[in-house]
C-alpha cells in the first residue's frame, strides 16, 4: 500500500500535553502506510480576515504544510466543553481565503484526550461540527475519547495503559482504511 502523509494537528500548546503524548504514541503505532507528521500551530497569529490579501508568513507555511498531506488527524484537548482556542484558530486559518481551504476533502480523524472523565467528548464533537462545513470526511467509527489521561501515560510520557493502546491501534487500523477510501474528495 502506498504511504500516505498525515498532518497531525495538536490543539494544546503546553509542554507536557497529553494530546501531544497521544499523537507521539499513535505515530509509533501507526501502520506502515501512514506517516504521521506534526504540523505545529503554536506560532500562528490570531486569524484576521483583513490579512487575507497579504497573509503572515506563518499562515502561508502552515497552509502549505497541510496542503501537501493526504489526510489529517486532530488531537484536541477540551477547554470548557469545546476545542481549544489555538485549535480553532488553526482550523480558521486553514479554511481561508474563501474557496482555497486546505482542508477541503481531506480524510480526517478526531482524537480527544482529557484529564477529565469524559475524554473530551464535547471538544471532539465541536471540532467535528467545523469539519462538516469544511467538507472534511471525518471518520465516524471508532470514536477516540481518552479520559483520565494522567492514568494512561507513564512518567516518560509513553502510552502505558494496555486498553488505551489497543483502542489507539484499532483507531489507526480503521483510519488507514478511511484514508484510502476517501482520498482526494475535494
Ligand atoms: C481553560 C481550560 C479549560 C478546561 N476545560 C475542560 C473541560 O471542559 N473538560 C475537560 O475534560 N477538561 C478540561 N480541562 C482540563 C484538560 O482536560 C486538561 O488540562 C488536559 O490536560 C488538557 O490537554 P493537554 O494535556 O493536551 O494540554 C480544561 C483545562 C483548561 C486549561
Amino acid at each position: 500500500m502506498e504511504q500516505r502523509k498525515i498532518a497531525v494537528i495538536i490543539g494544546s500548546l503546553r509542554k507536557g500535553s497529553f494530546n501531544r503524548m497521544m499523537a507521539s504514541a499513535m505515530a509509533a503505532l501507526a501502520p506502515q502506510s501512514l506517516k504521521l507528521e506534526v504540523v505545529e500551530i503554536g506560532a500562528l497569529t490570531l486569524y484576521n480576515q483583513d490579512l487575507d490579501g497579504d497573509p503572515p508568513a506563518e499562515w502561508v507555511e502552515f497552509r502549505n504544510n497541510v496542503k501537501v498531506c493526504d489526510g489529517v488527524l486532530f488531537f484536541t484537548p477540551e477547554y470548557n466543553r469545546s476545542m481549544s482556542g489555538p485549535m480553532k484558530n488553526a482550523i480558521d486559518i486553514g479554511s481561508r481565503p474563501y474557496g482555497h481551504s486546505v482542508w477541503d476533502g481531506k480524510p480526517a480523524g478526531v482524537v480527544s484526550v482529557s484529564a477529565g472523565p469524559l475524554g473530551g467528548f464535547g471538544a471532539n464533537h465541536h471540532l467535528r461540527q467545523s469539519l462538516v462545513v469544511l467538507n472534511v470526511p471525518a471518520m465516524p467509527q471508532p470514536e477516540a475519547y481518552f479520559a483520565n489521561a494522567q492514568a494512561i501515560f507513564d512518567k516518560e510520557g509513553k502510552l502505558a495503559d494496555e486498553q488505551a493502546k489497543k483502542a489507539a491501534e484499532k483507531f489507526l487500523m480503521a483510519f488507514e482504511r478511511w484514508v484510502e477510501k476517501n482520498l482526494n474528495r475535494g
